[in-house]
């Protein structure tokens, strides 16, 4: 059987955890559906050295339907990334999908966790966007969320499922609230990968708002190094925040960029998306006390890292 399960394990962040556990020698199940939210060659892509591993099995199978009760045995741990994310992308008839791939698949999920019978600990990828709109400052794990956005509200729908069933079943389960991971395989649709998409070719880098939103933008591999302690820790139980805790404002960044590749691309301005909040910002202390959570990776050199990822992934022989 498996020391892990990682669900959502073809995306950006369940395949850089997935070939962390395989680093520490574990035995893993990748499972996931291939959702075409963004191109399968990039999922594919994330998966390949994982797939050279003779620990790993993978599954493609959407969760609302996988028998995962049978891959259960009584340590089994399982990540739970798979999910429809993007804030801005969730409204209009895309809804559909955030309700399938955050709650019926979370709920799914859980019911089966529940008739394997056994104390199985789950570590599920909830989001900053539970938060909304809050006043400029760090935010705790007790301020009343707010969500915003319809994705903020999905996200937030699962931890309250997790709540409940973690209740009425006595299961440990955790919820950990990323706040904008970035790094090498990061989502085509989100701002970093765009920014040098763009930088590279000289087009025009687009701002949605004024740039000056702050973004406690997180390293990947900070957030996985969180994740795992928080799974493998027996004391971590319930809601944490995992963000760098050193929010800066997205111009910042944008400036960290056009120095790193050099492009002369011009800023182009467009207006605030609805759902967008003005700030995100941890507070990370629970995080720190009850696991020893501890992000190291600035932003300066952060960004170099995706840099490089990304000038791979661009060149026209590894499409
Ligand atoms: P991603 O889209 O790269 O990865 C999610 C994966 O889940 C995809 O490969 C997708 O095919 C798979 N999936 C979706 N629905 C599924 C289903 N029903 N059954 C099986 N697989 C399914 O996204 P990501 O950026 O790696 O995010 C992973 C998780 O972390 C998501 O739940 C997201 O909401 C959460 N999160 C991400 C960020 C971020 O900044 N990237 C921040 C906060 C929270
Ligand atoms: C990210 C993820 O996409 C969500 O899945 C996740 O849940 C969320 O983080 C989180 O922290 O919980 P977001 O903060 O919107 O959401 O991440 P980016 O896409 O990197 O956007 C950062 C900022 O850049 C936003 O203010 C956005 O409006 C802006 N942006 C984005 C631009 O100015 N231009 C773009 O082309 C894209």
């Amino acid at each position: 059987m498996y020391d892990s399960i990682v669900t959502g394990a073809a995306g950006f962040i369940g395949s850089t955890l997935a070939e962390r556990l395989l680093a520490d020698g574990e035995r893993v199940l990748g499972i996931d559906s291939f959702d075409p939210y963004y191109p399968a060659q990039l999922k594919r892509r994330n998966l390949a050295r994982a797939l050279e591993n003779s620990r790993y099995a993978f599954r493609e199978a959407d969760l609302v339907a996988f028998r995962l009760d049978r891959c259960l045995d009584r340590n089994t741990r399982i990540y739970h990334f798979a999910g429809q994310p993007g804030v801005r992308g969730s409204w209009g008839p895309q809804f559909g999908q955030y309700v399938t791939n955050n709650i019926l698949a979370t709920q799914a999920l859980l019911e089966r966790v529940v008739r394997a019978g056994h104390p199985t600990r789950l570590v599920y990828a909830s989001s900053s966007s539970v938060y909304g709109q809050q006043p400029r400052g760090a935010m705790g794990e007790e301020v009343l969320p707010n969500p915003i956005s319809p994705y903020g509200m999905t996200k937030l729908a699962a931890e309250h499922l997790m709540r409940s069933y973690a209740g009425a079943h006595e299961l440990p389960l955790v919820a950990l609230r990323f706040f904008t991971v970035y790094g090498p395989r990061q989502r085509p649709d989100m701002a970093f990968h765009r920014f040098f998409r763009w930088a590279s070719t000289g087009a025009p880098i687009e701002i949605l708002g004024t740039g000056r939103q702050l973004r406690d933008f997180t390293y990947v591999d900070d957030i996985v190094e969180g994740m795992h302690r928080a799974a493998v820790t027996d004391r971590a139980v319930g809601i944490y925040n995992l963000g760098r805790g050193a929010p800066v404002p997205l111009m910042t960044a944008v400036g960290h960029i056009r120095r790193i590749t050099g492009t002369k691309s011009p800023i182009q301005r467009f207006d605030r998306p609805k759902g967008d909040p003005d700030v995100t910002w941890a507070d990370t202390r629970r995080a720190t006390k009850d696991f020893g959570y501890a992000p190291r990776v600035d932003i300066e050199e952060g960004l170099r890292r995706q840099w490089s990822w990304q000038q791979e992934l661009l060149r026209p022989r590894s499409r």
